[in-house]
């Protein structure tokens, strides 16, 4: 049995056929209506959600399976006191999957040891967030044609962003990926990140802390929220959460086949008035988010 717990978890290769069934469902999405019938998908949401849960949602019912599940623990034993374990035993035994997000780092990784179905990491804490890096790289694929030879910028919250830390392990892999790590000195990228990857990959990158002096170098801007929830002080929050602003003028030096990504929800870091540029890919990344987790859904469940 698969679980998908880190952005490792999957080979190049897997992801790669992953992608094909996406595109295979996403040209002829009515052929794919009834392969999960009889499914059920568990959606465990610990910590809120918008996309990360109507995506899963979605694309299981589109796929003609059921979903159960809550979206506030608040509602759940959870509030008794029950662990994880007992609840993913408990949960287990109704549905033939489960997607969990949680605000505990490791917890997806913890309710795996004692699965009897396929876990799936929907963000945990601010660490891992492996299905929005599948979204990103089909998102990448889709835009550019390639997930190699790019210059890939990333910029805001790189210290507590968890889908900035699996999109750095899993983009690591292709050829010719050159990081700008744009951030406030307060929220670089964790040591680990730096020292296990980069370092030990001798993938290159550089640290800036303004957007202007590096836009106009990038193939790929990868823009993300200051993440409130993860900050222990409301004033540090307060000081760090306007640092970026993404508008119209800052873009006016970047490259005409920029592609600009954020995982969503935006705050303050892209103004609305980037929406009608054709640069602006972060509407079309919702859409092949939906599509690559029915990919993954087939594929964890053996229907394709
Ligand atoms: C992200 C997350 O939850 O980590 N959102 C998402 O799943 N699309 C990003 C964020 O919350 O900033």
């Amino acid at each position: 049995m698969r679980h998908l717990v880190d952005s490792m978890d999957l080979s190049i290769g897997e992801v790669e056929e992953l992608f094909e069934i996406a595109e295979r469902i996403m040209e002829k999405e009515d052929d794919y209506r009834n392969i999960c019938k009889d499914k059920i998908l568990g959606t465990l949401f610990y910590e809120p959600s918008t996309r990360t849960r109507f995506s899963f949602e979605a694309a299981m019912l589109k796929l003609g399976g059921q979903v159960i599940g809550f979206s506030e623990p608040g509602s759940s034993s959870v509030t008794k006191g029950e662990s994880i374990a007992d609840t993913i035993r408990t949960v287990g035994s109704y549905v033939d999957l489960i997607a969990m997000r949680h605000p505990k780092e490791g917890a997806p990784k913890h309710a795996s040891h004692y699965s009897t179905v396929p876990i799936i990491n929907a963000g945990d804490g601010g660490h891992q967030h492996p299905t929005q890096t599948l979204t990103d790289l089909l998102t990448i694929k889709e835009t550019k044609g390639r997930i190699s030879n790019l210059t890939i910028g990333l910029c805001g919250d790189l210290k507590f962003g968890r889908t900035v830390h699996s999109l750095i392990k899993a983009i690591s892999r292709y050829e010719n990926i050159r990081f700008v790590l744009i951030s406030p000195k307060e929220l670089k990228i964790p040591e680990y990140i730096r020292k296990e990857i980069l370092i030990k990959k001798d993938i290159p990158f550089s640290e800036v802390e303004t957007l202007e002096e590096v836009i106009d170098t990038l193939d790929i801007l990868y823009m993300t929220r200051v993440q409130r929830e993860r900050f222990f002080n409301e004033a540090d929050y307060i000081r760090l959460k306007d640092s970026y602003i993404l508008d119209r003028e800052k873009l006016q030096s970047a490259k005409d086949d920029l592609a600009i990504l954020h995982p969503l929800p935006r705050v303050n870091e892209i103004s609305y008035e980037v929406d009608d540029d054709p640069r602006a890919c972060y509407f079309k990344q919702v859409k092949f988010g939906m599509y690559i987790r029915m990919a993954l859904i087939a594929k964890l469940l053996e229907v394709m």
